[in-house]
C-alpha cells in the first residue's frame, strides 16, 4: 500500500531546513518557488549518492564510460531531439482566480480522488472481514470498486487519446465533463487547453541582432547523443558500450512542486547504453533488473520499489519502464529505463548531416547503434533515502529521537568525535583520533552539551558511528564506539575505530550487493 502521508513529506522538510540538507534558494527575498539549495549535510548526501551511481555504472563496467558535456548546446540539438517542438505540457485557465494549471495534472488529480475512494472501501472491508479479508479478490470482484475502476480507466484512455491526437477541445471538454473545479475560484470557468514549451530559453552573444536562442537543457542525454561519435572513436569503444553523465537540467514546470520531487533546477544522472540493432530488448531487460538492483541494495525496503511499464509508447520507445518509489506522497516515478531505438542518433545525423555510425567488422557494415537509456533523478533519488531514512523513536527510557538512518555508505558525516568534558585532555586526544581519521572519513568534531544531547544531534542528521573520549581513554587508550541504530556502545582500543568505519560504511560492499 502506498504511504501518500502529507504530514511526513511536511516533517522531512523542517527537518531538512533544521539540520543542513536542503533550504528554500534564496529565502532571505522569500525563496523562489520550487528552487532549493542543498546545504553543508545535504551536499554530502548529494555526492555519496553520486558517487555510489557514478561507481556502480562507469567503474563497475569495463564497457561505460562517462562524460561531462556542457549545459549549452547547439539550437539545432533541441530541434533534431524533438524538444522544441514536442516539449510541451497542456496547460489551462481559470478565468475567474486567473491560476494556471496544468490540464492533465487536474485531470490526474481527480483520479486519486476516485483511488481514495477505492482505498476507502478497501479500508472498511478489511475491517469488517478482519484476518479472513483477501484485497486482491474483494477489488477485482466488489461492484462499487470495480465501477470506480472503470471509471479511472475511461478517463485515462480518452485523456491519452487526446493528448496522443492533440485534441486540446476534448481535453477542455473531459476537464467539464468531469466536473472538475478551480480549487482557488471554485469555478468552471476554464481557458482552453493550450500547449506550453517546457524548456527555458535565452540569448547567446551579446551584440543586439547578432544573437541568437539558446536553450538550457532539459535532459542530459543530449550531450551524450552529440560526443556518441567522439567517445567511441576516442575511446576505441565496441558495442555494446555506454556513456554516462551526471549533470543539471532545466525545465519550466508549471506545477513544480512537492519539495525537491518536480524542480525547475534539477539533476539527472543518466546512462546511454549502445547496442546492436536487435539486441535493443534484451538489454533493455538487463538495464531493468540491473537498475533495480542497485536500488535494493540500499536496503531503503524492497516493498518500497515497483516497476510501472509504458503502455502508451513514445514514438521513439519500443520499450520503456519507470521505477517507481513509495514516497511520502505515494508511489511516483524515480527513474525511467527507455529503449529509444536509433531515434536521437538519426535525428541527429539528418540534422547535422555527419554519421554518426558504428562499423561492425563481424557484420562488415556501419549502422546507427540502438540506445538504452536508464535515467534518474537526483534529487529525487535523495527525497526517496531521507524519506526511507527519517524515522520518530521513543526510547525505553520514554524520551523521543529523530533519527535519519541513512544507509552508512550514504551518510554525510561517518563518525562523530565526542570529548566527555572539555577539559583534562579529552579535546586534545579527540583532536588526535580526527586528524587520523579525516583522510578517509567525513568526521565531526563536538564538545559542546551532555553528551546525550550531543547523540541526538548526530542522529538527527544520520552519523552511523559516534566515538566518546573519556577518561579512561586517556589511561588506556580506549574509546566508546556507539551504533547510530541500534545505540548500543562498545569499548573499543582506538586503533579499532579505523576498522569499525571501514566495514560500517563501505561503499564497496554496497556495490558488491549490486
Ligand atoms: N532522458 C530521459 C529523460 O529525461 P524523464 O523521464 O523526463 O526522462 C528522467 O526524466 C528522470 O529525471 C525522472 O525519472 C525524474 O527522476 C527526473 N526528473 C524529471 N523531471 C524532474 C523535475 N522537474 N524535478 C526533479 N526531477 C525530475
Amino acid at each position: 500500500m502506498a504511504k501518500n502521508d502529507d504530514n511526513l513529506l511536511k516533517k522531512i522538510v523542517s527537518h531538512s531546513k533544521e539540520y543542513g540538507f536542503i533550504f528554500p534558494s534564496s529565502e532571505i527575498y522569500d525563496g523562489l518557488a520550487a528552487t532549493y539549495d542543498y546545504g553543508q549535510n545535504g551536499v554530502e548526501l548529494k555526492n555519496n549518492i553520486k558517487q555510489y551511481w557514478w561507481k556502480a555504472m562507469v567503474q563497475m563496467n569495463e564497457n561505460i564510460v562517462g562524460i561531462d558535456s556542457a549545459i549549452f548546446m547547439h539550437p539545432t540539438t533541441w530541434k533534431a531531439s524533438g524538444h522544441v517542438d514536442a516539449f510541451n505540457d497542456p496547460l489551462i485557465d481559470n478565468k475567474d482566480s486567473k491560476k494556471r494549471y496544468r490540464a492533465d495534472v487536474l485531470v490526474e488529480d481527480h483520479i486519486a480522488k476516485i483511488e481514495g475512494k477505492i482505498a476507502k472501501e478497501v479500508a472498511k472491508a478489511a475491517k469488517r472481514f478482519g484476518d479472513a479479508f483477501n484485497e486482491d479478490e474483494f477489488v477485482s470482484t466488489n461492484g462499487r470498486v470495480v465501477g470506480y475502476k472503470e471509471k479511472i480507466a475511461a478517463i485515462e484512455k480518452r485523456m491519452q487519446a487526446a493528448i496522443d491526437t492533440q485534441n486540446y477541445a476534448d481535453f477542455k471538454a473531459l476537464i467539464e465533463d468531469l466536473d472538475i473545479f478551480c480549487p482557488v475560484s471554485g469555478s468552471k470557468n476554464w481557458t482552453d487547453v493550450r500547449q506550453f514549451n517546457l524548456m527555458f530559453s535565452t540569448e547567446l552573444g551579446s551584440v543586439a541582432g547578432d544573437a541568437s536562442t539558446i536553450y538550457l537543457r532539459p535532459e542530459t542525454a543530449q550531450g551524450i547523443f552529440v560526443n556518441y561519435l567522439n567517445v567511441q572513436k576516442s575511446g576505441r569503444m565496441k558495442l555494446p558500450f555506454g556513456i554516462a553523465q551526471i549533470g543539471k537540467a532545466f525545465r519550466n514546470e508549471i506545477i513544480a512542486r512537492q519539495f525537491i520531487f518536480r524542480m525547475r533546477e534539477f539533476e539527472q544522472m543518466e546512462m546511454q547504453f549502445f547496442v546492436k540493432p536487435g539486441d535493443e530488448l534484451d538489454w533493455y531487460e538487463k538495464w531493468k533488473e540491473k537498475r533495480m538492483k542497485w536500488h535494493k541494495a540500499l536496503g531503503l525496503g524492497d516493498n518500497s520499489y515497483r516497476f510501472h511499464d509504458h503502455l502508451n509508447l513514445a514514438h521513439y520507445a519500443n520499450a520503456a519502464a519507470d521505477i517507481e518509489y513509495d514516497f511520502p506522497m505515494g508511489f511516483k516515478e524515480l527513474e525511467g529505463i527507455h529503449s529509444r531505438t536509433d531515434f536521437d542518433l538519426t535525428a541527429h545525423e539528418n540534422h547535422s548531416g555527419k554519421k554518426l555510425q558504428f562499423f561492425d567488422p563481424q557484420e562488415n557494415k556501419n549502422y546507427v547503434p540502438y540506445v538504452v537509456e536508464t535515467s534518474i533523478g537526483l534529487d529525487r533519488m535523495f527525497l526517496a533515502v531521507l524519506s526511507a531514512a527519517y524515522n520518530e523513536e521513543t526510547l525505553e527510557d520514554g524520551s523521543e529521537r529523530v533519527v535519519l538512518n541513512i544507509p552508512p555508505a550514504l551518510a554525510p558525516t561517518k563518525v562523530a568525535v565526542l570529548p566527555l568534558t572539555k577539559k583534562d585532555g579529552l579535546p586534545e586526544k579527540a583532536r588526535e583520533l580526527i586528524n587520523k581519521l579525516k583522510f578517509d572519513f567525513t568526521a565531526q568534531y563536538d564538545e559542546k552539551d551532555a553528551i546525550g544531547k550531543r547523540y541526538r544531534r548526530q542522529d538527527a542528521i544520520g552519523t552511523p558511528f559516534c566515538v566518546t573520549i573519556d577518561h579512561q581513554t586517556l589511561e588506556d587508550n580506549t574509546v566508546t564506539i556507539r551504533n547510530r541504530d541500534s545505540m548500543e556502545q562498545v569499548r573499543v582500543p582506538m586503533e579499532e575505530v579505523r576498522t569499525t568505519l571501514e566495514k560500517g560504511t563501505s561503499l564497496t560492499d554496497l556495490l558488491r550487493k549490486n
